[in-house]
């Protein structure tokens, strides 16, 4: 997703904010660009592609201002080109935007009355022309208050001024935003994570706020116009972050770290002397719950999947999950006596951080499972619950994913404890089984070198199909999704007892179909419709924890997971899968970390 970055200095910025947009990367974009105040004059450069080509571009001609903003652009409205690359600057003003102005189209015919002519496609150049034209008869605040009063939509913005050499101006409406402090030094950033290497004292915008930084000072203003004073956050330093170490790209380390991954959201969430969970503190008393609903995206929204399997079992809590999207804006019916967690690795992502709104508005009790605990999502909830995974950079979610399941499991473990719907015995036992994850997931990493050999299967195919029962039904979804993100490969994740009602007709010689069956409930009926597969030439790839199971000629290919108990099962199965995909994208030479038409931080609906 689009990332911006705005430094006011006493020395030239160029160079800080290229570095930055390269932190930024790993969100996804797909152009480049960068404006300066030099010699009283917006000196605006941009290109399609890398922050690397705009590297260069800088080689060729510096821009040596002391004041600057830069952006990395993933294409909502327009191509990605760089007429539509971001900033977009007239002589006065240089903007840049994330998030979608929705009244563009209405915006820009009014403009063009007055005679303005718009060179690129984007929804963000009718903000540069509505500030240029207030800016005729105002000053920069209130022609940024003027302006955002028509603005409809969501939006991060940063902005300086031809004539007032000293300033940058950030907005913030639904889009993240946040400002970072050093001495003589000033920062706007869409994430902390991006201004990281230059401080660790940020201040978070809320919506309708607005921030003026001068080199020395920032002043906050709320959606009245009032000054406010915001709380500055120390933010956590986490080594090695950028870092990639021996690994080819950041997805396989963050693979390879899921046992330590595990280890340390286990140890943070159990307290080994007292033998329990030390989560206290529910925002609403666990025996008066009447439903929990579970609420993401993407992978997110897998780890919900599970999550409901277990609530079912443990608990006897009613449970609904729900795409946020969706959430947003069904009639949803509330209820006090609910609790609504929102799980999101990211924690900024637009659609959860809409639903969770709503829940606000509404008045229930909200709770998030995240990973980056500065988030708005994170900041926004009643009650958060970390999933300690550290920074996530490849855009496939992986060690996220897994610290979700964790997390939720954990969560629901307490709550059934809480409300003495589990016997003592079973509820020590899982904690004890708990502590053996992180050796387990490393025992499923040496998996590696079969799953490299049956990557090789699907360098041919045409699609590929992802199957199982029970709760290795979302792992299926999670794998189907791993596979398409990364290698392009159509992939369709299916629950295995459906297939007889219409995708049977898919199956083909030689289409690979992966079939997780582990020894639990489900086994034999997976087993079955794993031969009805077989009889119309599915090539079948097997992932089970069963250690009787006999690999026959009707089976390409059998992976073994290890097995602790049938409850932690789904999250040893997800393990191979993202090694799969991995390896098949490898193979396709993808782009890994950053997979096409992607983005890591999905701040727009
Ligand atoms: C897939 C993936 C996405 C995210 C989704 C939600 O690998 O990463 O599907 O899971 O965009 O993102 P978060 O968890 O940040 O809300």
């Amino acid at each position: 997703m689009c990332g911006i970055i705005g430094i006011a200095s006493n020395k030239p910025v160029s160079i800080n904010i290229i570095n930055s947009l390269k932190k930024l990367e790993y969100r996804g974009y797909d152009s480049a660009g960068i404006a300066t105040l030099k010699d009283n004059s917006i000196d605006e450069k941009k290109c399609s592609g890398r922050v690397d080509e705009l590297e260069k571009l800088l080689l060729k001609s510096p821009s040596n201002g002391n004041i600057g903003i830069g952006h990395v652009r993933w294409a909502t409205h327009g191509i990605p080109n760089t007429v539509n690359a971001h900033p977009h600057s007239t002589e006065n003003v240089s903007v840049v935007h994330n998030g979608i102005i929705e009244n563009s189209d209405d915006l820009k015919k009014e403009l063009e009355t007055k005679g303005y002519i718009f060179k690129s496609q984007t929804d963000t150049e009718v903000i540069t022309m509505l500030l240029t034209e207030s800016l005729k008869n105002t000053d920069p605040l209130d022609s940024v208050f003027k302006t955002l009063s028509k603005l409809k939509g969501s939006f991060a913005l940063g902005i300086i001024f031809k004539n007032f050499s000293d300033i940058i101006i950030g907005a913030r409406r639904g889009s993240p935003l946040a400002v970072g402090y050093s001495n003589e030094e000033n920062y706007l950033g869409s994430d902390s994570y991006a201004l990281k290497s230059m401080t660790n004292k940020i201040s978070y915008l809320d919506d309708g706020e607005l921030c003026v930084l001068t080199k020395n000072n920032v002043s906050f203003y709320n959606v009245k116009k009032n000054k406010i004073n915001k709380k500055i956050h120390t933010v956590s330093d986490d080594e090695n972050v950028s870092d990639k170490g021996d690994y080819k790209n950041f997805m396989s380390k963050e693979i390879f770290e899921q046992p330590t991954t595990a280890k340390k959201c286990v140890s943070e969430y159990i307290d080994s002397l007292k033998k329990d969970i030390n989560i206290y503190n529910f925002p609403i008393d666990p025996k008066k719950i009447n439903k929990i609903i579970l609420i993401g995206c993407g992978t997110a929204y897998h780890s919900c999947l599970v999550a409901k399997y277990w609530f079912e079992e443990l608990t006897q809590i009613d449970i609904e999950i729900d795409i946020a999207s969706e959430f947003r804006y069904r009639n949803v019916k509330f209820d006090n006596n609910n609790l609504y967690i929102f799980v999101s690795q990211s924690g900024e992502t637009a659609d959860t951080a809409a639903a969770l709104e709503i829940c606000k508005k509404n008045r229930v009790k909200t709770c998030s499972v995240v990973n980056v605990v500065e988030s708005t999502i994170a900041r926004n909830s009643d009650w958060v619950l970390p999933i300690h995974a550290g920074p996530e950079i490849g855009v496939a979610s992986t060690k996220a994913f897994l610290g979700q399941l964790i997390v939720l499991y954990i969560s629901c473990l307490k709550l059934s404890s809480a409300r003495n719907e589990i016997d003592k015995k079973t509820y020590h036992q899982s904690i004890e089984n708990l502590k053996k994850l992180p050796e387990a997931i490393k025992k499923t990493l040496n998996l590696e070198t079969n799953i490299q050999l049956m990557a090789k299967e699907f360098l041919e195919a045409r699609g590929s199909m992802f199957l199982g029962r029970g709760s290795s039904f979302p792992i299926a979804l999670e794998g189907a999704l791993k596979l398409k993100e990364l290698s392009y490969l159509h992939a369709e994740g299916y629950p295995a007892g459906e297939m007889k009602h219409g995708p049977l007709a898919l199956i083909e010689e030689g289409l690979p179909v992966i079939v997780i069956a582990p020894k639990d409930k489900y086994y034999e009926k997976t087993l079955s419709n794993m031969q009805e597969v077989i009889s119309r030439g599915g090539k079948i790839f097997l992932i089970t924890n069963n250690k009787k199971v006999s690999i026959s000629e009707n089976i390409r290919f059998g992976l073994r997971v290890p097995y602790i108990d049938d409850t932690l099962t789904p999250i040893l199965l997800a393990v191979p899968l993202q090694l799969l995909a991995y390896h098949v994208a490898l193979l396709k030479n993808c782009d890994i970390d950053k997979p096409r038409n992607l983005a890591k931080s999905v701040t727009v609906e």
